[in-house]
């Protein structure tokens, strides 16, 4: 395929070194330095662009590519409150999206896993529970993505907490997430439920950014020349 990158920096590398190794071909390299070449017709050369960036540029470039018929993954995290208006560019546009707060294929069997546990913990509000992300220090937004995702997967089991916290939780119906930054770590998710009795703990961590990007490569891979919004659940099959 021919795919576009945009953010070349430790994720947009990683890709492209999976990308090439798979036999794709990288048309289009798109950077702070070279934003202006991020025209329609550069983007029209690409079979699917790939955006990682961050929290503050991806609502941008994400408008910008749906001017095009050009399918995008997206990786970027930080930028959720927005989401329906993306994904409403992108149905109108007729061209595909698709967003994934991670990637990687192990950490979305530990999505499945957490909604499965949160499921049969609903009905044992005697175990208390937390949610714990670690990333390295240059990471931008807290909490992860990722830990979003796992917190309102928890929500949606156990509909006694209301909303989540980044940090620990003052009444029952805060979901309280804890944020560490530690280098040099890529990525460590851990939900654990106590009680006085024992303690049920699901831990989930990336040792490379590897995972993250053969994921991003696999869902352009799946999108492909489909139309309409996707998640990591359909590339998977889950
Ligand atoms: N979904 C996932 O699986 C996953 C995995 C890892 C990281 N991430 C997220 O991906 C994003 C990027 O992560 P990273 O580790 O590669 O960060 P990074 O800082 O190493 O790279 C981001 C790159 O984007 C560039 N950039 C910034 N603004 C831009 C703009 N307006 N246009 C074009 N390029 C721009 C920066 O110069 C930089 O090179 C972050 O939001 C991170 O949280 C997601």
């Amino acid at each position: 395929m021919k795919i576009a990158l945009i953010g070349y920096g430790k994720m947009g590398k990683a890709i492209e070194r999976v990308a090439t190794a798979r036999g794709h071909d990288i048309v289009l390299k798109i950077d702070v330095d070279n934003r202006g070449e991020m025209t329609k017709e550069n983007l029209s050369k690409a079979e699917v662009a790939i955006e990682f960036t961050g929290p503050s540029s991806a609502l941008e470039n994400l408008r910008r590519c749906a001017e095009t018929p050009v399918p995008v993954i997206c990786g970027s995290t930080g930028w959720l409150k927005e989401y329906s208006e993306i994904e409403n560019l992108y149905k109108q546009n007729g061209s595909a999206f698709l967003y994934a707060s991670n990637f990687s294929i192990g950490v979305n069997i530990f999505f499945e896993l957490n909604r499965k546990l949160a499921t049969l913990m609903a009905n044992h509000p005697e175990y208390a529970i937390e949610l714990k992300e670690i990333h390295h220090t240059q990471k931008k937004d807290a909490p992860s993505g990722t830990a979003i995702t796992l917190a309102e997967q928890i929500m949606q089991a156990i509909p006694s907490f209301t909303h989540w916290v980044n940090r620990p939780g003052d009444n029952a119906s805060e979901l309280p997430i804890l944020s560490e930054r530690v280098d040099p770590a890529p990525g460590t998710h851990e939900i654990k439920y106590q009680s006085p009795i024992d303690d049920i703990q699901i831990i989930h961590t990336a040792h490379s950014r590897e995972g993250f990007a053969s994921g991003a490569v696999l869902a352009a891979e799946y999108i492909g020349h489909k139309k309409g919004i996707f998640t990591m659940k359909d590339v998977l099959g889950f």
